[in-house]
This record gives structure tokens, sequence and C-alpha cells, in this order.
């Protein structure tokens, strides 16, 4: 018998989880069933709970679904408490339990797969919608110098600096004050790059040796890719370990297991 697992979006039909699942399944030798859900809106809750009777064990959420989940869970990990947002929902017994491994994932990813130091180091994130909302915590964990958070809609900036600001050094701005300023890593959070576009962002900005970093991946270089090879990064990076690094931190909830990722990384770069 094996045990169910999904990943419930909208869209989802591009999902790459199924995939990065079954092979930590195979490689961990644990007998699961991982498959991606298109689910209504309006009918998440009623998909979750025909999920749970059905005998499923466990729930990854995307877009649009994270703040439902967040509704939906009977207890909260700290981390998704503070992000307002679920990515992973465990069933124990009578009790949905809420966690958000997105930060984890792209902490891990950031330190440990392409090591890149944090702790005192300039960070910009752009974006200050759901995505950065739920990475924060764990960039801050890193204890940089600082964290800025800019914004086209400064407020939503602003608001998200004094969610966080008990955590450590964090400011917000808008893209024209950034002018002047250098980082050594820039984490592109907005949801622009999906349609080839960028916030607009001064040439300069970029310490020696600086990371960039783009949450989203696709299988060609993104626009912001593409701006950190042409401004000099040191390492221009994709959100693709970030997504194989989330889904260990996921799986490891479900099973108690740690699978090894950089093998589901490498697969995933050459499919
Ligand atoms: P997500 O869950 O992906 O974070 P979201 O909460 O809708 O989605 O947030 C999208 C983010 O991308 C926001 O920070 C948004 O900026 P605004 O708050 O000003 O709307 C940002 N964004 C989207 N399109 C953008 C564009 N063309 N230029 C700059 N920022 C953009």
């Amino acid at each position: 018998m094996s045990d169910d697992y999904a990943v419930f979006g909208h869209p989802i039909e591009h999902s790459l989880s199924p995939q990065i699942h079954h092979a930590f399944a195979e490689q961990t030798q644990q007998a699961l069933v991982y498959q991606k859900q298109l689910v209504e809106p309006g009918e998440f809750v009623e998909a979750v709970n025909a999920f749970r009777q059905q005998g499923g064990r466990g729930l990854n959420i995307t877009v649009p679904f994270k703040e439902e989940a967040f509704n939906v869970a009977d207890e909260l990990s700290d981390l998704a408490q503070r992000a307002g947002a679920v990515n992973t929902l465990v069933f124990s017994g009578d009790v949905i339990v809420g966690h958000n491994t997105d930060g984890l994932g792209l902490f891990r990813d950031l330190t440990e797969n392409h090591g890149v130091d944090l702790h005192g180091k300039k960070l910009l994130i752009l974006g200050a919608g759901g995505a950065v909302r739920g990475v924060i915590q764990a960039l801050l964990s890193a204890d940089p110098e600082q964290l800025v958070i800019a914004n086209r809609t400064e407020s939503k900036a602003h608001t998200l600096a004094e969610h966080f600001k008990d955590l450590g050094a964090i400011r917000a701005c808008g893209y024209a004050d950034l002018d002047g300023d250098a980082y050594d890593v820039i984490i592109n959070g907005t949801s622009s790059g999906l349609s080839g576009e960028l916030p607009p962002l001064p040439d300069q900005l970029l310490n020696p040796n600086a990371t960039t970093y783009d949450m989203v991946y696709a299988k060609e270089p993104t626009a912001f890719v593409r701006w950190g090879r042409e401004h000099g990064a040191a390492r221009a990076l994709d959100g693709l370990g970030m997504l194989v690094e989330q889904a260990a931190e996921a799986f490891s909830l479900w099973r108690g297991i740690r699978p090894y990722t950089a093998p589901v990384i490498r697969q995933l770069r050459g499919s």
C-alpha cells in the first residue's frame, strides 16, 4: 500500500513536484504516490477535505491557495504563522498542521548548494507579495547586515518591513530609491519575470562577488537571470534549487527522512 500525497494549485499542469517527490521516494525507498491536482477557485477547502477522507497523508499547496491553506490549518509552524501562508499540509490524526517550507528552501539553496554566505551581507529583495513574505524570516535568520525590500507599490514593502522588523535589520523602499546603493545578494520575488519584464533597476546595484537569485525557474534563463549576468553577478541563479529544497523539507515533514537534493537538481537540469 502506498501513501497518497498531492500538490493543489491553479494552474498546476507544469508543476515539477510529482517528479521531484517520486525521485525522493525512490532514493529513500518510501512507498508513496504524489499527484498534481487542479483545484478550481472557491473549491479549495472541499478538495482538501475530500483528499483527507480518501486517506491522503499530506499536501503541497501552490498559487493561488497558500493563504487559504493557512486558514484551513488547525496548527501552524512558526515560519507559516509569520509568513501568513502555508505550502505544506501534514495530516496528523484529526489535526491539520500547516508549514511553510519556501523560506528554508531558498535559504538552503543559497547557503548550502551555492555556498553564499548571508551573514553580515547587504540583501535586496524585489517585490512585496506572497512569495516574498514567505522567505523573509528565513533570510533574516542568517543575520544579514541589512535586508531591503523594494516594491513598485511602496506601501506594501513598508507593511512587510513593519511585520518582520523584530527579527532583524529590515527596511523598505521604492525602485527609484535604489540609485546609489549596492548589494551582495539580490533576490527577485516579483511575478513580473513571468511576462519577461523586470522592475526598473539602476545599473550599479551589485557589489563585487554579488549573487542574483530569481525565485522563479524556467527552462530558458529568466529575464532576471539575464540581468544578473549582464550586470556582472558572480552567480546569477534561478529558483530550481529552491523548488527542490522546499520539496525536500516537505518530504522530511511527511516521511521523517531527508532526501539528498543534489542528484534531483542535476536530473531536472538535464531533463
Ligand atoms: P506572489 O504570490 O507571486 O508574490 P503577488 O502577491 O501578486 O504574487 O505579488 C506579486 C509581486 O510582483 C508584487 O510585489 C508586485 O508588485 P506590486 O505590489 O506593486 O503589484 C510585483 N510585480 C508584478 N508585476 C510587476 C511589474 N511588471 N513590475 C514590478 N513589479 C511587479
